[in-house]
């Protein structure tokens, strides 16, 4: 077995379902302790579950608190946790626009405050930021989710030049998954009209025709949470089979 994160110390959200869900199982398998976070109950053999709104910070406080406490460091934090609410700028609606600034800026912004506070404790750690390939470029039809990823794709370049800036080896890196085979992908049709049609098009959208599985997206996610990206740091590392370079 490989053991690139053998005793290391993993927390995860959004890891009841599709990427957090098959990173938290990876990471089991490469020997982490993993805690797996989310609204939603986590049920993943080996992994420590909590429920966690990202929203809160008290929430967050406590749980990574609680981490410290227990194992006295956090060496990796995968932000995972996210909503999609599928509309244009004219039709959004801004409750539904607050509600995806929420979950996956203020949620993304929360953990990773309080995971650098921690690992500048210890003096390491590497944190991983779900953005998207929406947080490359313009997504019509997705007003709120593409603010919403570009806000992250800037907040972890932020957060990783401060982290360069202080003696501790704190890295803080974004992933960039085009569309990706998980629920977010089903609600994503469904909010669409939920057709066969609908699903056809956006695997069409794909230069290869097909979209992501979860494991592509959580190989990327441990690459940059091992040793391995010792010199990556405010990276944006897109995982789209070419989506983004037509
Ligand atoms: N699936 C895709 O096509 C795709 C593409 C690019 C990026 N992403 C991003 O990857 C991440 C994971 O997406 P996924 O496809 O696995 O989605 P998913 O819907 O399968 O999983 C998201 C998880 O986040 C949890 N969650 C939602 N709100 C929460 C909150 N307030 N607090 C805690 N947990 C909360 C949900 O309960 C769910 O378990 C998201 O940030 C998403 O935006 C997904």
């Amino acid at each position: 077995m490989d053991s690139r994160f053998a005793g290391k110390v993993m927390l995860v959200t959004g890891a009841a379902s599709g990427i957090g869900r098959r990173t938290s199982e990876r990471l089991i398998a490469e020997g982490a302790v993993v805690h797996g976070a989310d609204l939603a109950e986590v049920r993943i053999d080996g992994v420590l579950g909590h429920k966690l709104d990202v929203t809160s910070e008290s929430a967050w406080q406590t749980l990574i608190m609680s981490i410290a406490e227990q194992h006295g460091r956090l060496d990796g934090l995968v932000n995972a946790a996210g909503v999609i609410r599928m509309g244009s700028t004219m039709e959004t609606t801004i409750e539904d626009f607050r509600l995806v600034m929420a979950v996956n800026v203020e949620g993304t912004f929360l953990g990773c405050k309080h995971a650098m506070r921690v690992m500048q404790r210890h003096g390491a750690g590497s944190i991983v930021n779900l953005s998207s390939t929406a947080g490359l470029c313009g997504s019509p039809g997705a007003a709120a989710y593409t603010a919403s990823k570009g806000a992250v794709r800037l907040l972890t370049k932020t957060s990783a030049l401060e982290a360069i800036a202080m003696p501790s080896r704190i890295r803080v890196n974004s992933v960039h998954p085009a569309l990706t085979n998980t629920p977010m992908a089903d609600a994503i049709v469904e909010q669409l009209g939920g057709s066969n049609e609908i699903r056809q098009a956006l695997s069409d959208l794909m230069p290869s025709g097909r979209l992501a599985e979860p494991d592509e997206i959580a190989s990327a996610i441990l690459f940059l949470l091992s040793d391995e990206a010792s010199y990556m740091n405010g990276s944006e590392l897109v995982i789209d089979n070419g989506f983004t370079a037509q």
